[in-house]
């Protein structure tokens, strides 16, 4: 019994100190993927990109998924007009301004505004029109 103890002891521990150990490490993982990462597009997400980096903002990432929870398809593809290609309506800021595409509902009325610039302009330069990891169509 008295030899027995001291072992268990020593056992439950080191397994406290394994605990804290990977409680640690899952902050900084979670840490890691919260703050430390630059904006990426998600599966299925949009990127646009006709414009952006020619003018020398980051290109646009519409997160496809996130929108159509919110609205049916034809709210985008036959009231605003996009057409089912990534890239295809030749959207820019002055459509958008005049209430045009993302403006549509971009107005401050709807969803926040045009002023949020990096909310919309958050892809990495360089990264093509596309739609990330596409099962339709593979990125250019
Ligand atoms: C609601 C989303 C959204 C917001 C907010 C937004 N943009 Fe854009 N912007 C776009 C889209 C979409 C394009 C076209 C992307 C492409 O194909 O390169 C674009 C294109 C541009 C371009 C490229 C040429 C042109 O004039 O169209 C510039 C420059 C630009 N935006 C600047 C800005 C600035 C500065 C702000 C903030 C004041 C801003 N944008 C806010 C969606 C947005
Ligand atoms: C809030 C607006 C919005 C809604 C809602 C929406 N879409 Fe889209 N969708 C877009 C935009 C923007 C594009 C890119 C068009 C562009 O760049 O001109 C797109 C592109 C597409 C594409 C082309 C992808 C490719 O391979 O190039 C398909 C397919 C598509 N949508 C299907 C759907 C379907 C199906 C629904 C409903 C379940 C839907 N969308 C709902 C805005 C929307
Ligand atoms: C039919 C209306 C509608 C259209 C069109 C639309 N959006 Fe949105 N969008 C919304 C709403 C509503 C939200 C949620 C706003 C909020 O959370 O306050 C949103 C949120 C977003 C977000 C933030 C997503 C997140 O994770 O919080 C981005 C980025 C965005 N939109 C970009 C765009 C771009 C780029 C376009 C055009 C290509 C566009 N939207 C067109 C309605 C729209």
């Amino acid at each position: 019994m008295s030899s027995r103890s001291p072992r268990f002891g020593v056992l439950h521990q080191s397994n406290i100190t394994m605990f804290f150990f990977s409680l640690a490490l899952s902050f900084m993982l979670l840490a890691g993927g919260l703050f430390g990462s630059e904006a990426r597009a998600e599966y299925g997400d949009i990127v646009l990109n006709n414009y952006s980096d020619k003018n020398g903002i980051r290109p646009v990432i519409f997160p496809h998924w996130f929108h159509r929870m919110r609205y049916a398809c034809k709210s985008c593809h036959s009231d605003i007009g996009f057409p089912f290609k990534a890239g295809g309506s030749k959207v820019n800021m002055l459509n958008i301004i005049s209430g045009e595409y993302c403006g549509a509902c971009h107005n401050g009325q709807i969803a926040w505004s045009v002023e949020n610039c990096d909310l919309c302009h958050s892809a990495l330069p360089n990264t093509p029109t596309q739609v990330h990891n596409s099962v339709l169509r593979a990125p250019k």
